[in-house]
């Protein structure tokens, strides 16, 4: 049914998100348009959805409807779209974190270790900085940090050291020459499972994507209404602890600041207050389900005093 993106938590996410059929929503990570179409569907004529994507392959599944903005963008400049197109507080905003099935698919994009293809993994092709790039130039101590930071790699020194000594003797520009320079560091039984974390790091380095999802959780509070939620789906603990953190203490650190009686002043409620999973029946049929995580957050009336 889905040839581009088979959404993940698709009703339960739009409808927590969609309270209000008139509307001003925004979704910021298009994709192949399963949750932006579902939203439109839930809208009246005098609602407005803008989505934004970074991926130019995603611009042609624009759908063609009034009530509809593609912005083809780094969803780091919400803040500045929203307040550029005169919509701001939203009702709503929605984030389905990472990256889609057709940017996995295609071998060219760089993001599978199961494929061949240039070691590129950039979302947008404005981005000069590709995995390759990183691969080639990165000190030890940065291949290191994302290794560790970013893929939770044991081996994420022995990693970095091999490929610091492979610069210049191996082929690093492609994902083949990449996993044959690394072989000696990838253990035996488990090399889908190694190579996974060893791309996921690499990918989340080449887009910033803590950087840029830290920069939207702390803008959120003022582009988003009173009642508004911030829905976000992610599907690994680094993205969901950030969400988690603003949900339950209002900042990204997770610091629990209490007021003389004990309460906790924050912009968003978490409501419920664990995280929403997807059921069997989806996991069965959609196997990139398996690790997502949805956090609701419903805009309260706090105002923050200090910075
Ligand atoms: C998981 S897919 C979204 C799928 C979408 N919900 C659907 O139903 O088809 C994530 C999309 O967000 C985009 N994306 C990820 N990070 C982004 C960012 N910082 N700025 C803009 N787009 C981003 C990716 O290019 C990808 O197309």
């Amino acid at each position: 049914m889905y040839d581009y993106h088979n959404p993940v938590l698709l009703h339960p996410s739009v409808d927590a998100l969609v309270t209000n059929p008139d509307g001003t929503y925004v979704d910021v990570t298009f994709g192949g348009g399963g949750h932006s179409r579902a939203i439109l569907e839930k809208l009246s004529s005098k609602g407005k959805l803008i989505s934004f994507d970074q991926d130019e392959d995603t611009v042609a599944r624009a759908p063609k409807d009034p009530r509809f903005t593609l912005v083809n963008h780094n969803f780091q400049f919400t803040k500045q779209y929203l307040e550029f197109l005169k919509a701001t507080p939203v009702d709503g905003i929605l984030a389905d974190l990472g990256i889609s099935s057709h940017q996995i698919d295609v071998g060219e994009r760089g993001f599978a270790h199961r494929l061949n293809g240039p070691l590129d993994m950039r979302m947008s092709a404005s981005n000069p900085i590709s995995a390759a790039h990183i691969i080639q130039n990165a000190s030890e101590k940065e291949l290191n940090y994302i290794f560790k930071q970013y893929g939770e790699i044991p081996n994420a020194r022995r990693l970095s050291d091999i490929i610091i000594r492979s610069r210049g003797s191996k082929d690093l520009s492609t994902i083949e020459g990449f996993k044959a320079a690394i072989a000696t560091c990838t253990p035996g039984k488990t090399p889908a499972k190694y190579l996974s974390q060893v791309f996921q790091a690499l990918r989340i380095a080449v887009n910033k994507e803590m950087e840029v999802l830290e920069t939207l959780l702390n803008d959120a509070e003022t582009l988003i209404k009173p009642g508004g939620k911030l829905v976000v789906i992610s599907y690994h603990s680094l993205e969901d602890r950030l969400v988690k953190h603003l949900f339950q203490t209002g900042n990204l650190e997770g610091n629990r600041h209490t007021d003389l009686y004990g309460h906790i002043s924050k912009p968003f409620d978490n409501q419920p207050n664990a995280a929403i999973t997807p059921d069997e029946a989806e996991i069965e049929s959609n196997k990139r389900a398996r690790s997502a995580k949805m956090r609701i957050g419903v805009r309260n009336t706090w105002k923050r005093t200090h910075s």
